[in-house]
């Protein structure tokens, strides 16, 4: 198990470096990420650069048995660098300068900062590529983070252009497949295209109203493309020099990038974990279900390289973490697939835009609290890594998370309230919060290993996806598809086929009619007798084929289908017309879990704020227990377990305390 912090000698007068690590050593951390802000110090003038306080820095951590994450420091160019090449900075769809003052100031598509990238990268790479006390490289910093995916300057207008050229090869085809013919947009060669920036239609909003949706879903593929290229830059360099791992720091429920694309070519990936930070509000669902995708973006374990690990802010805090919340937090990472965990920060920065961000210590050092249960945490972990560390989590369904549906669903949401990741996430806790596991999948990827699939709100599709859901339920799968599903094509034109397009016949329904449900408007639905609410959308079903498992109770479609399940060759197709209250979702996905033949859980969780976790490595299951709640809770187990922490023998029950956790083996 690797666990560390991320520091910043730089930051702090070289007199303090022996007591931090020695704190570092004895909290029993074995690595630590540094650098990856550090341009400025590694070269303080154009050309002359600066590695020995960063050499002093990795042999004292070398000393204490720690190795290095090392960031190249692309995050922020210094200024000499922006003042010589102002052209670097980004424009926002004002067309206004995007300047100095904080971080992440530069164009992706800039030639001149591509230029040099290459040459930071390589200085740092060339230095340390060959050095064993380096275990992996970290490229850049939170790609997107401080809105920096969009950019309208005119590099990326000339990128955009070649980028749709090399998609849609001839004019006339890109003219069709955007449907320009609306509003004379015919564009009649590639120089006269343009980006989505502020027209008249966008009035004060931030969004893009007026814009051909077309249009807006490929500059914002275009975009999330250019940071992976860009970052391909980096790992290109490195690996010509390094034989070390990369890594990039994802954000987890991040919207922007298609990170099934930018963890391809990761060695692994790792992720900025902050459960408890000002501006959201804190949520281990949110928690669990971002720690699922960070594992299903590459199907593999993953790193938390930012972990929280004290109160949270910028100009303001959220709450203290309570007594065991930093290790209730880490062992979530943990049972989700975290084979390291890094604490961010090691101490709270006295200067800066983060004075507020505090980590493991204070701005004065004194290790207290959160140190202690830090140290303790991580003493625990390293005992149980034999047990822990590479352990997989066992799900039998999977929900389909598209980056290309996302910002399709943000262009056009439908309806005011509609939110495709709070969608996803309603589908999250119906099964979690009855203890079933759930992996996140993207568009075609491999279904063989699930009972149950959920394609939530699937409206972009094509041929091949008909294809890659119908084979899926030949064959003896259970899928579950929502409204809009099948409404529009890859290119985010609506279809011209009866709804659900491309799934009709796997579900047996047509889409008759539909409702949006606006200020508060609220339809009864009834399921099996049982009353549910969806307040905002509902599809009037027309069966051909399906079996009705849901109607509406009220408006002019009483009696009308909601929920239909079509058989269709060895397996079953859902159709979920409608929106469905926190209790309805649980009730109806759980029936679907049971029918798919998904195994239950030994572990009976009726209190809101237990999660379980089931795991296996090496043939053996075990299961995690977190109680997220501040209280004490009773939970009832139908099999024999040992508490592999305590080694106590649990015999039909469990009592956990607040904030704590349990690992369950089976006796
Ligand atoms: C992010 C960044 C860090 C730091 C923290 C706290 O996760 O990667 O550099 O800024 O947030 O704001
Ligand atoms: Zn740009």
């Amino acid at each position: 198990m690797q666990l560390g912090a991320c520091y910043y000698p730089e930051q702090w007068p070289r007199e303090m470096w022996d007591k931090d690590i020695q704190l570092m050593k004895e909290a029993n951390f074995n690595v630590v990420r540094i650098g990856e802000f550090a341009w400025a110090k590694l070269e303080p003038e154009p050309g002359q650069y600066d590695f020995q306080w960063l050499d002093d820095a990795i042999g004292l951590l070398d000393q204490a048995g720690i190795k290095v994450i090392l960031g190249t420091p692309t995050a922020t160019p210094p200024k000499w660098l922006m003042d010589k090449f102002p052209d670097i900075y980004q424009r926002d769809k004002f067309d206004r300068v995007r300047g100095y003052g904080s971080r992440r100031h530069y164009c992706v598509n800039n030639p001149i900062y591509r230029e040099l990238t290459k040459t930071i990268v390589q200085a740092v790479a060339n230095r340390y590529g060959q050095d064993e006390r380096i275990k992996a490289w970290q490229i850049d910093n939170e790609f997107g983070c401080q809105d920096t995916t969009y950019c309208y300057c005119e590099h990326c207008l000339d990128a955009f252009r070649t980028w749709l050229e090399q998609k849609y090869g001839t004019i006339d085809r890109l003219n069709e497949e955007w449907g320009t013919v609306f509003w004379s947009q015919t564009y009649r060669n590639w120089s006269e295209l343009i980006l989505p920036a502020y027209s008249v239609c966008d009035g004060a909003d931030p969004e893009y109203h007026g814009h051909n949706p077309a249009l807006v879903l490929d500059y914002k593929r275009f975009s999330s493309d250019a940071v992976v290229r860009y970052q391909q830059l980096q790992i290109d360099l490195v690996r010509e020099l390094s034989t070390k791992p990369i890594t990039h720091n994802l954000m987890g429920h991040f919207p922007e990038i298609d990170y099934y694309k930018l963890a391809e070519p990761l060695d692994f990936v790792s992720w900025d974990n902050y459960i408890d930070y000002p501006w959201d509000q804190p949520s281990y669902r949110k928690s669990a279900m971002a720690h699922d995708l960070m594992r299903g973006v590459k199907n593999q374990n993953f790193w938390v390289m930012e972990h929280q690990s004290g109160p949270c802010g910028w100009n303001v805090l959220a709450d203290t973490p309570k007594p065991g919340q930093l290790r209730l937090w880490t062992y979530q990472s943990v049972a989700h697939g975290a084979d390291g965990i890094v604490y961010f920060r090691f101490r709270a920065a006295r200067f800066g835009a983060e004075q507020y961000w505090y980590g493991i210590l204070d701005h004065d050092s004194v290790p207290r609290r959160r140190y202690r249960e830090i140290q303790q945490t991580c003493a625990e972990l390293t005992r149980l890594a034999p047990i822990l560390e590479g352990a997989q989590v066992v799900a039998d369904i999977a929900i389909v998370k598209s980056y290309d549906h996302l910002w399709s669903h943000t262009i056009h949401p439908h309806n005011r309230n509609f939110d495709y990741t709070r969608l996803l996430q309603a589908y999250y806790d119906a099964f979690s919060s009855q203890g079933y596991n759930v992996d996140l999948i993207g568009v075609k990827g491999d279904l063989s290993p699930y009972k149950v699939v959920v394609l939530p709100a699937f409206h972009l599709s094509d041929p091949s996806i008909k294809e890659w859901i119908s084979k899926y339920v030949a064959s003896g799968g259970h899928a579950v598809l929502t409204f809009r599903s099948g409404s529009r094509n890859w290119n985010n034109a609506m279809t011209g086929q009866t709804l659900p397009g491309d799934f009709r016949e796997l579900c047996g329904v047509e889409v008759e009619e539909f409702d949006s449900l606006n200020y508060g408007r609220q339809v009864e639905v009834n399921i099996n007798g049982g009353s549910a609410f969806a307040s905002l959308w509902c599809d009037i079903l027309k069966s051909i084929g399906a079996t009705t498992l849901g109607t509406y109770s009220g408006e002019y479609y009483k009696g009308e289908a909601a929920i239909t399940v079509n058989r269709f060759g060895q397996g079953q197709a859902y159709y979920i017309g409608c929106d469905l209250d926190e209790h309805a979702m649980p009730e109806l996905m759980g029936s679907i879990a049971e029918m798919a033949g998904i195994q239950a859980t030994p572990i009976s969780v009726s209190d809101d704020g237990i999660e379980i976790v089931r795991k296996q490595k090496d043939g053996r299951e075990f299961y995690v227990v977190l109680n997220h709640n501040g209280h004490g809770v009773n939970i009832k187990l139908d099999a024999q377990f040992v508490e592999v922490i305590s080694e106590n023998q649990l015999d039909g029950e469990l009592t956990i305390d607040g904030y704590d956790i349990a690992i369950l083996s089976p006796k």
